[in-house]
């Protein structure tokens, strides 16, 4: 009879116990995509901007192409209340976030925020820094989806603890938040973070180049080559649910229309989120042509979730690769050079795999059907030997099918 008493008490007791804190499970089986401020912005937000985005995703076919996230950076905050509970800046933002909010999910897109694990965030606006709990019931209340939570004066702070305080008060608010953890791989977050958050950003700063460093005395931001180039070693990190972020795109942000073409390419080669940083509403054809491509974006939102990675280099051309579901792959030969590349490549002579994966490309035993995801011509089998000339900076991208 005690035992039987007891058996109830626990059971009572662990029914009204708050399950343990965790992370949002299956929020990002694919990569997040969507949009943000801080590329194109900087600190020159407002709410005229943000619905205007939202309104120019819809319109532009990116929400159509998979586009979801309309994230304010940095320098939205104005004071905390007498409470401490965060307020926006009245003068940008004097409808408010709820408003602001509700605006952007009556589009049938999904509204994300920034804060910082110190006191001061990047641009000196107030950071969450022990307002953690507080911060995330505020962002519950205003519908808030999507949270990028840098890393600046983040003094004295342990990373794994700081992030995992932010992902308990999510979890603790009770409102499903993607959390974009941002301090810049500076803790190797692609160790620890799968438990805390979805995304993970490897480097610093990008910025619009394509092979640039830009100094900016502390620190310095890189261009896109540059930011490649540290993703190496990482892909065994990532998957669904949990993704390297090699940062936003720069796409039509001023470089070239074939590096922005390359850039987007890569991005997609590599699994990253997708998060445009342009002026969607004032994007150029070309831009919006790039960024709505969507058999490029299928290499990237694909189910498997496996990062992709290069299997050949030479001299300034790479080959890289990326297993897709149903035993098809990405390939995507990019030109790094600044002269324009011949590619003469005999499938059959090479067997290619991904051991990290075990998956095998093995055109002596499968054919492949090709298809070319800028041209979108059909380009035969992989019976045959591909040839095609690759313009400096650019890539040429394909689609190999079972
Ligand atoms: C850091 C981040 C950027 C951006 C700025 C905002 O530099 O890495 O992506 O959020 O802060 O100040």
């Amino acid at each position: 009879m005690k035992i039987y008493r007891l058996t109830i008490i626990a059971c009572l007791l662990f029914a009204f116990l708050p399950a343990a804190a965790q992370k949002f499970e299956n929020l990002a089986p694919t990569p997040p995509m969507g949009w943000n401020s801080w590329n194109g912005f900087g600190c020159r937000v407002d709410e005229k901007l943000i619905r205007e985005t939202a309104d120019a995703l819809v319109a532009s076919g990116m929400k159509d192409a998979g586009y979801q996230y309309v994230v304010i950076d940095d320098c939205w905050h104005g004071e905390r209340d007498a409470q401490g509970f965060i307020q926006p800046n009245k003068e940008h933002f004097p409808s408010g976030m709820k408003a602001l909010g509700d605006y952007i999910h009556s589009k049938g897109l999904k509204f994300g925020i920034y804060s910082d694990v110190g006191r001061l965030t990047c641009g000196g606006r107030p950071g969450s820094r022990g307002h953690e709990y507080q911060d995330a019931l505020t962002y519950a209340s205003w519908g808030v989806d999507y949270l990028k939570y840098d890393w600046c004066a983040s003094e004295g702070l342990n990373a794994v603890g700081a992030y995992t305080t932010m992902r308990d008060a999510l979890y603790a608010a009770q409102r499903p938040v993607v959390l974009s953890i941002c301090e810049w791989g500076d803790n190797k977050p692609w160790e620890w973070a799968k438990p805390i958050g979805h995304l993970w950003r490897t480097t610093g700063d990008i910025t619009h180049c394509w092979d640039c460093e830009e100094n900016h005395g502390s620190w310095s931001s890189l261009g896109v080559m540059r930011i490649l180039d540290k993703q190496r070693g990482l892909r065994v990190h990532a998957g669904p649910g949990h993704w390297n972020d090699p940062d936003m795109m720069e796409v039509g942000n001023g470089m070239k229309q074939n590096e922005d073409r390359a850039h987007f390419s890569m991005w997609a080669m590599l699994a990253a989120p997708l998060v445009a940083g342009n002026d969607v509403r004032a994007m150029s054809k070309e831009t919006q042509a790039i960024l709505t491509n969507k058999d490029v974006i299928a290499v990237d939102q694909d189910a498997l979730g496996i990062q992709g990675f290069p299997a050949v280099s030479e001299d300034g051309l790479e080959m890289w690769l990326k297993p897709l579901a149903n035993g098809d792959w990405a390939v995507c030969f990019l030109n790094r050079a600044n002269e324009a590349k011949a590619i003469e490549f005999d499938w059959k002579a090479h067997y290619l795999k991904d051991d990290n994966f075990q998956k095998q490309l093995d055109a002596a035993a499968v054919t492949y059907k090709i298809r070319d995801l800028w041209t979108k011509k059909d380009l035969g089998t992989t019976d045959t030997v591909f040839r095609t000339s690759v313009p400096p900076h650019d890539v040429a991208m394909l689609r190999l099918t079972r």
